[in-house]
């Protein structure tokens, strides 16, 4: 079993804890992430997705329940040191205007590894090296003014400047929502191969549970606050009623396998992903 690189247990948090505006965002949530796999954070809107995610970097620290331990260090204990974990985690956000700080492509995914006081050399064979996993070609883009780009082209160079970091752990917080599908293909394309070949650790935030059914190795169920589901992608989808009750949709190779079944056709090995989905139908219709 991989090492556990994020556990997080029985935590809770308030916005505006003792005023008239507190908010109790998190009622008992757990998450674990271990190293090298794709986690996905699922739930309704407002179940405390963000919230939660915003503990693994520190942004949000424990109040009195819950413990939080993020590649080994304990974040409610007073001598966690930040500036460590905030280079060993990369967080995207949703909304990547909120990402930029510079106004051209090549200095907004310089900013990190500057920050980092790295030798200028290695600052641009890092923006280069992201670029090129993110698949922005470094000669048109680098030059590039933020403002100028398409939402797909914007979601990639955020994406890229987190990577620049080289993160253990790279946090996407619903970054490919609203994102058309070439586009939301293409940063999948990037986060398996960075799992894949860069043995990096993802933690996916999502709604779209075709995304999850595609890239996650597991889930985690959030709802009001609470983890009510979480485990290994094909046992988290053997759940489908408390999935809905969470208000979440099935993968379109769950509904099919579904229809399938109907008509008195059993698809084996309870594919998910479209690809399995397809063998097996190919399967059951050559035996
Ligand atoms: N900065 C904030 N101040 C007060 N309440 C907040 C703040 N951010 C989120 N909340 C509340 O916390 C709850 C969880 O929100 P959030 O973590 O953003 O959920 P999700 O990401 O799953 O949509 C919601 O009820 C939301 O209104
Ligand atoms: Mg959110």
């Amino acid at each position: 079993m991989a090492k556990v690189i994020v556990s997080i247990r029985d935590l809770e948090y308030t916005y505006l804890p003792g005023t008239p505006l507190a908010s109790v965002a998190l009622r008992g949530a757990s998450l674990l992430v271990h190293q090298g796999e794709i986690a996905a954070l699922v739930g309704p809107s407002g179940a405390g997705k963000s919230t939660l995610v915003h503990f693994i970097n520190g942004l949000l620290r424990p109040q009195r329940r819950g413990q939080v331990l993020v590649l080994g260090q304990d974040l409610g204990a007073p001598d966690c040191d930040l500036t460590s974990l905030r280079r060993q985690v990369g967080l995207v956000f949703q909304f990547p205007h909120q990402q930029f700080l510079e106004r051209y492509v090549g200095d907004d995914i310089a900013y990190g590894p500057r920050q980092m006081g790295l030798p200028l050399a290695q600052v641009r064979e890092r923006v280069r090296w992201a670029m090129e996993l993110v698949g922005l070609d470094f000669e048109a883009f680098v030059d590039r003014p933020t403002f100028s780009l398409s939402g797909g082209e914007m979601r990639r160079v955020a994406l890229a400047g987190v990577l620049a970091l080289r993160p253990q752990l790279l946090i996407l917080d619903e970054a490919t929502a609203g994102l058309d599908p070439q586009g939301r293909r293409q940063i999948h394309q990037v986060l398996r191969r960075l799992r894949d070949k860069e043995g990096m650790s993802i933690l996916l935030v999502s709604n779209d549970m075709d995304e999850v059914a595609e890239l996650a190795d597991t889930v985690t169920v959030l709802r009001d606050g609470k983890t009510v589901l979480a485990g290994p992608l094909k046992e988290v989808f053997s759940h489908p009623q408390d999935l809905s009750r969470c208000g979440l949709g099935y993968p379109a190779g769950y509904q099919i396998v579904q229809e399938f079944a109907q008509r008195g056709i059993d698809l084996p090995g309870a594919p998910l992903r479209l690809a399995e989905v397809e063998e097996a139908i190919w399967r059951a219709l050559s035996s």
